[in-house]
């Protein structure tokens, strides 16, 4: 009995933890990921070249921290009409997050 206590507590922290190093943890980067080649690869891609991403990882780029990457992302949405939930916004800023940017909090 005191050993499962122990074990749950355990899990519980490295829950805690693994949620403190990320900012979206509401977003689903799978769906995200699905979202992001939809609507707005095609587009990156035929101004940076390649496969888009350089938009994110270029020297210069402008998305810094977390709260400017959800701010990215809606002015996006809102830009090309897409009518994302905020839900989905989270979705697609957790994909963006954990692929391309690695911001931890
Ligand atoms: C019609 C073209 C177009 C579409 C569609 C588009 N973008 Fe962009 N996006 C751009 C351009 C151009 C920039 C670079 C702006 C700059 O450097 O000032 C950009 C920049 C960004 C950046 C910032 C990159 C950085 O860190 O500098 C993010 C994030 C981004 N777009 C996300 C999205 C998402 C998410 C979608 C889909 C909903 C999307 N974009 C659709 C043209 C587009």
């Amino acid at each position: 009995m005191l050993k499962l206590l122990f074990y749950s507590i355990l899990l519980g922290l490295s829950v805690g933890i693994a949620h403190a190093a990320d900012p979206f943890p509401q977003g689903d980067a799978v769906i995200g990921k699905a979202m992001v080649e939809k609507n707005c690869i095609a587009c990156h891609a035929s101004r940076f070249g390649g496969d888009g991403s350089e938009i994110y990882t270029r020297e210069d780029h402008r998305v810094k921290s977390p709260p400017a990457l959800i701010a990215q992302i809606r002015s996006c949405n809102t830009n090309l009409g897409l009518k994302w939930f905020e839900d989905e916004e989270l979705h697609v800023a957790s994909y963006l997050n954990k692929t391309y940017y690695k911001f931890e909090k």
